[in-house]
C-alpha cells in the first residue's frame, strides 16, 4: 500500500486525545485486540461513541467483554506522537462469531475517527482485520450497512444474506426472551440498492494451511436470521430492515 504521510494539523475531539497531532503514517498502524491494551479503553470508548453516541460506562462494559473466544474488539493503532503521549485510537471493529457458520466472523462498529476519515485507514482497518480473521482460520466475514454499501462493496464486499451473530456468551438466551424479538420483515416489494460492483477484487488466499477456528460457544445473538421464505437477496435489491425498520445491507467477503 503506497504511504501518504502528512504533515497536516488535525483535531482529535475526545478530550484525551492530543488537540494538534500529526496525520498517523499508514505504515506504522498496528492492529491490536482491546483487551490486550486496557489502558487504550477510554479512548477506544471515545473514538466510537464520536460516531454512535452512548453512555460511557455501556460502551466501556461492551469494549470491556472483548476476548479471544469473541466477541473480540479490534483497535487501529497509531504510535504515540511523544514518549509521554498514548498511541491514537485510529479505528475501530468488532469481530462476533455466527451461528451454525463456524468459519465466519461478523463485523460490526467499523469507524474511523472523524479528523481522519478520507486517508485510507478504513482500508487498513479493514483489510487488517481480514489477516487477522484469515490468521485465525475463518473464511468469511459478513457485516450490515445502512449507508456505507459502496465503501465496502469498494473493498471487495458483495451483497449476501443475514447471519445471526453470537455477542453473548457466557449463558444461552430463554426461548422466551428470543421470541421478544421482532421478526424480520415480510414479505415485501424489493427495495432497489445502488448498484454494486465490487473495483477492488478480493485478495488471493495467502499461506498454506491456517488453523481451524475453534467450536463455536453457545448461540446468542443480537442480530436476526433470515425472514422465511423470502428468495435469496440479489445484487440489486434488498429484502431487509433494521429492528428500527431502516432499510439495511447485509454484506460479506471471503478472505
Ligand atoms: C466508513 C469509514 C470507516 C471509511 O473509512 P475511511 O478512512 O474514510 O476510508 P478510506 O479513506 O480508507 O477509504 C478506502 C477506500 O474506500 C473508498 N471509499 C471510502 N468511502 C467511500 C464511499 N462512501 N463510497 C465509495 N468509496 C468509498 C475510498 O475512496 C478508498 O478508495 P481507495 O483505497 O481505492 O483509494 C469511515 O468513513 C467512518 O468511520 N464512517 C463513519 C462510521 C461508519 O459509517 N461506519 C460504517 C458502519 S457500517
Amino acid at each position: 500500500m503506497t504511504l501518504s504521510p502528512g504533515s497536516t494539523e488535525l483535531t482529535l475531539e475526545p478530550a484525551h486525545q492530543p488537540e494538534e497531532t500529526p496525520v498517523p503514517s499508514l505504515a506504522e498502524l498496528t492492529l491490536e485486540p482491546v483487551h490486550c491494551r486496557p489502558e487504550l479503553l477510554d479512548a477506544c470508548a471515545d473514538l466510537i461513541n464520536e460516531q454512535w453516541p452512548r453512555s460511557r460506562a455501556s460502551r466501556l462494559h461492551s469494549l470491556g467483554q472483548s476476548s479471544d473466544a469473541f466477541p473480540l474488539c479490534l483497535m487501529l493503532l497509531s504510535p504515540r506522537p511523544t514518549p509521554e503521549a498514548a498511541p491514537i485510537v485510529v479505528g475501530h471493529a468488532r469481530l462476533s462469531r455466527v451461528l451454525d457458520r463456524p468459519q465466519s466472523l461478523l463485523v460490526e462498529t467499523v469507524v474511523v475517527a472523524r479528523a481522519l476519515r478520507g486517508r485510507g485507514f478504513g482500508r487498513r482497518l479493514m483489510e487488517g482485520l481480514e489477516d487477522f480473521a484469515q490468521a485465525r482460520g475463518f473464511r468469511r466475514l459478513h457485516l450490515t450497512t445502512h449507508d456505507q454499501l459502496q465503501f465496502y462493496a469498494h473493498l471487495g464486499y458483495q451483497l449476501g444474506e443475514p447471519v445471526q451473530g453470537l455477542v453473548f456468551t457466557s449463558r444461552r438466551l430463554s426461548a422466551t426472551l428470543l421470541r421478544a424479538f421482532p421478526r424480520a420483515p415480510s414479505p415485501r416489494p424489493p427495495y432497489k440498492a445502488p448498484s454494486v460492483t465490487a473495483q477492488t477484487a478480493p485478495r488471493a488466499h495467502k499461506g498454506p494451511s491456517l488453523p481451524l477456528p475453534p467450536p463455536l460457544p453457545e448461540p446468542l445473538t443480537s442480530s436476526l436470521p433470515p425472514p422465511a421464505g423470502l428468495p435469496p437477496q440479489s445484487l440489486l435489491e434488498m429484502q431487509y430492515q433494521d429492528l428500527r425498520g431502516c432499510p439495511i445491507f447485509w454484506m460479506e467477503k471471503d478472505i
